[in-house]
């Protein structure tokens, strides 16, 4: 495919979100919404991209560590003025632009490709992606012609009461040419209600000099969600929740129930893993083959749970490897924990692993057997082989040797 250069408008208050947090930073399945436009982005092989940036953003910047070119919208004009803060890396070029929003982070790589396709077929001025929704108050609405041409878009704010029943909106999502968009972008006024230039004023400019504009109608809703609420968020949660769940369902793993099972995004699972109801796996956790998870398992971030695990009721597992063939069955808490190959964590197993200042390590060796209800004070070593006896308390830097048997308050050590 032609290359082409992207730009993210991502320089807004997010003044719905009500939130101290910039928008585009919120985390949508264990991800910042703006990583997920990011990704897109670069799926698409985009040659550049620019992100946009104005409110808080340094903090923005800092999140995105130099993965891409961060253009600064000095005032928040409105989505008209966020482009025209690119235009300097666009002089004298002639490229087809994409444009995102940092706040839409559903949409798909097949649905742009599908759209940068149209845009090239069509050599329209501008192609842009619209949906039909049920609720489409807050978008822009696609208003046309009878023809079926597009004649403007309609902002909420100004839309009459007739506009408003149009079904149809702007995902915000819009194929350029270059000079085109520059040269029309300096000559869109300032709305007067909101006192923002917007960028779908263009559409009007476009049609005076006999440009013309194409669309392409999602046929998934949920992908032209644009989050400007939290209730948004909780809806964009959702969507994307049941995508991961799906994905992993079609590579071979079980979920039982995926009403009550919440997968970050970037997970790894291997098959025939079976997932039980109400599990929770955070971002950073890969999980490998024939395992058992939950049910009422959390595993947070950063943990490596092995081939033929089995986390049962009532466990969590924290910045951990836990190895191959290792039972946990019941009520259990480990943390910052190196588990070896086929232990045995009996039910009510503690790493006592925060001393008040320092997260500290347990390792527990292969073939270890961890009675029920020990307590293990970080750090500590549980050797090859080893035993805890059932309600034993192990003390900060002991090491239980290989095959040797810890038993007691504190625990005392036998070697056998
Ligand atoms: C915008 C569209 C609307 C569309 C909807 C889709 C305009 C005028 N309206 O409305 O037609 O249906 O998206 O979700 O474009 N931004 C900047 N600088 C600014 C203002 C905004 O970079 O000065 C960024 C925001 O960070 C955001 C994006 O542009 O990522 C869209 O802005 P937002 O305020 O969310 O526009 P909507 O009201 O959602
Ligand atoms: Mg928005």
């Amino acid at each position: 495919m032609k290359r082409f250069k992207t730009i993210v408008l991502a320089a807004g208050k997010g003044v719905r979100m009500k939130s101290d947090l910039p928008k585009i930073l919120h985390p949508i399945c264990g991800r910042p919404m703006i990583d997920y436009v990011l990704n897109l982005a670069k799926s698409l092989d985009s040659l550049k991209t620019y992100v946009v940036l104005g409110h808080q953003n340094a903090t923005v910047k800092k999140h995105l560590g130099g993965k891409v070119t961060v253009v600064i919208q000095k005032k928040l004009l409105g989505t008209a003025d966020a482009i025209k803060s690119a235009q300097s890396f666009f002089r004298g070029d002639q490229w087809d632009v994409l444009v995102l929003s940092g706040d839409a982070p559903l949409l798909t790589k097949e649905t742009i490709q599908g759209l940068l396709r149209k845009h090239r077929a069509t050599k329209a001025g501008c192609t842009f992606l619209t949906a039909i929704v049920d609720c489409p108050c807050g978008y822009g609405r696609v208003i046309r012609d009878g023809q079926n041409q597009v004649i403007a878009i309609r902002e909420d704010l100004d839309a009459t009461e007739e506009e408003k029943k149009i079904n149809e909106i702007n995902a915000g999502v819009y194929c350029f040419h270059s000079r085109q968009l520059f040269d029309a972008i300096k000559t869109i006024g300032m709305n007067k209600k909101k006192k923002e230039f917007y960028l779908t004023d263009i559409m009007a400019l476009f049609l005076e000099k006999n440009l013309t504009i194409e669309t392409v109608t999602t046929q998934d809703q949920n992908e032209a969600l644009g989050i400007n609420t939290r209730e948004d968020l909780a809806c964009a949660h959702a969507v994307l929740r049941r995508r991961i769940l799906r994905d992993f369902m079609l590579s071979g793993v079980t979920i039982e129930d995926p009403d009550t099972t919440y997968i970050d995004a970037g997970v790894k699972i291997g098959r025939d893993t079976t997932v039980h109801p109400y599990a929770i796996i955070e971002n950073n956790v890969q999980i490998g083959s024939r395992c058992s998870i939950g049910p009422f398992c959390h595993i947070r971030p950063y943990s490596k749970i092995g081939n033929d695990v089995q986390l049962g009721n009532f466990t969590e597992v924290s910045r951990s490897t836990v190895g191959q063939g290792t039972l946990m069955k019941h009520f259990s808490f480990i943390g910052d924990a190196k588990i070896g190959k086929n232990v045995n964590i009996g039910a009510g197993v503690v790493t006592a692993n925060f001393d008040g200042k320092n997260k500290n390590t347990t390792t527990i060796f292969d073939e270890a057997f961890i009675g029920s209800d020990s307590i293990l004070v970080a750090p500590v070593r549980v050797g090859k082989g080893a035993m805890t006896g059932a309600g034993c308390v192990v003390t900060r830097h002991t090491n239980v040797p290989n095959g040797a048997i810890a038993f007691g308050v504190p625990a005392k050590i036998r070697r056998r």
